[in-house]
């Protein structure tokens, strides 16, 4: 990486193309992926399977933030894998990197839309695998060891808060705190600081409908906005916050570092080079993020897996055994992250479909999750199910997730303690889940911890 190289400076000169050849399925579907109250009752399974049969490679409309012309639709679990185990053709750089927009520059907050592109999960190539090596030691098994056993010791404080409420909202109480608890420990973040990260996680989980509702208000003439201006205002200062906290620790982790993550970060030399700010912004920004908001949501998904499973949840309880392949079977169908994008280098083809170059692909996970030539009955929630563990939840190829060990851990520790402690317990309302089609964000879980 050459001195003062930005991402976020090239992406906006790159173009993104209108399909160059025929489309080889000529069925529209009625409903839109773009449409964020279809991922408010979990995921829209259903809408994936009439996607996979009708149309497995769908040219989709644009997002309604999106200047581009709309993006190709995967479903199919081969097609998604041939696509993330392909990156010379299918760039993760190109473009907005692996978001499918980043809207009109009028929507956009400055910072926030830089910063969703530096970071190496919009990098190819030797860029791509020389930042991410720096991040390696602290998602290796030694490391991961060590911190299992502080993230069971913070799992037993967590359920001891919960015990004597009988009744609690799960995701507030223990699904946010554990993975704060756990990334905070790897990043290096003081004690005293981490609730400032559940409270921004929250706003980030909300940027999507923040923008895509005003765009919505502003294309029909609306002026009685929900949400809120203050909402707004209260949403712009919070991501500030984050990034002038992020700004200040990466440089104190420069001056002063110790043996933590940030440090490696704002340590980091690629081809010689610091990483400029914006690249550290962006750094902050996806460690931040990624490391959270998954974990979180699948620990919330799983409890509502075993609620609605009662006889999984009594072969789980008399078989302890069977907690890997459970969280296995956990992570297919929860698929916390809803989908990653990519832009065509080439004239290629995915399935048959002919694709020309710099054209939009969006790869849909909790759809190949349930791709029925890959998952038996993919719709059943079986935790004996043998290859629970080809889900793609955590993307596959040279970017697939770098904390799944961590995930991991975490999941096995929440849950065996929790189904040790809490058998009996059972869902006590609605669940919440926001408006969101990138991340599958759980927001409330009302559980009744004894009968
Ligand atoms: C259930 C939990 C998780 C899921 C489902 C998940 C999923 C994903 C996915 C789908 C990708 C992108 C793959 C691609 O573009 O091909 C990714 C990348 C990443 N994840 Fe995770 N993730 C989880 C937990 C975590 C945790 C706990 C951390 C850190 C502590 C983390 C850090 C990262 C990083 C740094 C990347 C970028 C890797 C790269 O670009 O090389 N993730 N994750």
């Amino acid at each position: 990486m050459g001195s003062g190289y930005v991402l976020s400076d090239e992406v906006l000169n790159h173009k993104i193309n209108e399909p160059a050849f025929p489309k080889n399925s000529s069925y529209k579907a009625e409903r839109s992926l773009n449409d964020l109250d279809l991922f408010t009752k979990g995921q829209p399974v259903d809408f994936y399977k009439e996607l996979r049969d009708n149309a497995p490679v769908y040219f989709h409309d644009p997002m309604p933030t999106d200047p581009e012309p709309g993006y190709w639709v995967l479903t199919r679990h081969e097609d998604i894998k041939f696509v993330s185990m392909n990156p010379k053709i299918f760039s993760s750089q190109y473009a907005t990197g692996n978001l499918l927009t980043l809207g009109t520059e009028e929507n956009r907050h400055p910072k926030l839309f830089k910063t969703t592109i530096d970071h190496m999960l919009n990098l190819d190539g030797e860029m791509h695998l020389g930042l991410r090596k720096e991040h390696m030691p602290f998602f290796k098994s030694g490391f991961v060891e060590d911190l299992q056993k502080k993230v069971s010791c913070k799992v037993g404080q967590l359920l001891d808060q919960i015990a004597p409420m009988g009744e609690c909202n799960l995701v507030s109480e223990v699904s946010q705190q554990l993975p704060i608890y756990t990334l905070s420990e790897i990043l290096g973040i003081p004690e005293a600081d981490r609730q400032k990260l559940v409270s921004w996680m929250e706003f980030l989980e909300l940027a999507q409908y923040f923008t895509l509702e005003q765009i919505k208000q502003k294309n029909e003439g609306v002026s009685d906005t929900t949400p809120d201006p203050e909402m707004i205002n209260l949403f712009n200062a919070m991501v500030d916050e984050m990034f002038d906290y992020g700004k200040h620790i990466l440089l104190k982790k420069r001056k002063n570092p110790e043996n933590d993550l940030l440090s490696a970060i704002a340590n980091a030399k690629i081809e010689g080079q610091e990483l400029t700010q914006e690249f550290l912004d962006g750094s902050w920004l996806l460690i931040v993020f990624a490391g959270n908001d998954t974990t979180r949501n699948t620990m919330s998904g799983g409890i509502k897996l075993l609620h609605d499973n009662q006889d999984q949840k009594e072969l789980l309880l008399d078989n302890p055994e069977y907690l890997p392949n459970f969280i296995n079977e956990t992570v297919r169908c929860v698929s916390p992250v809803i989908h990653m994008r990519r832009t065509s280098l080439e004239e290629t083809e995915i399935n048959g479909q002919r694709i020309g170059p710099y054209e939009k692909i969006a790869l849909w996970y909790g759809a190949a999750n349930r791709d029925p030539e890959i998952f038996d009955d993919p719709d059943t929630f079986n935790i004996l199910r043998e290859n629970a563990d080809k889900h793609l939840a955590f993307g596959i190829g040279r970017h697939t997730c770098l904390g799944k060990p961590v995930a991991l851990m975490q999941l096995k520790e929440f849950y065996s303690q929790f189904l040790t402690r809490f058998p009996k317990f059972e869902m006590s309302g609605e669940w919440k889940v926001a408006p969101n089609n990138f991340v599958h964000a759980i927001q409330e879980m009302p559980i009744r911890l004894q009968k």
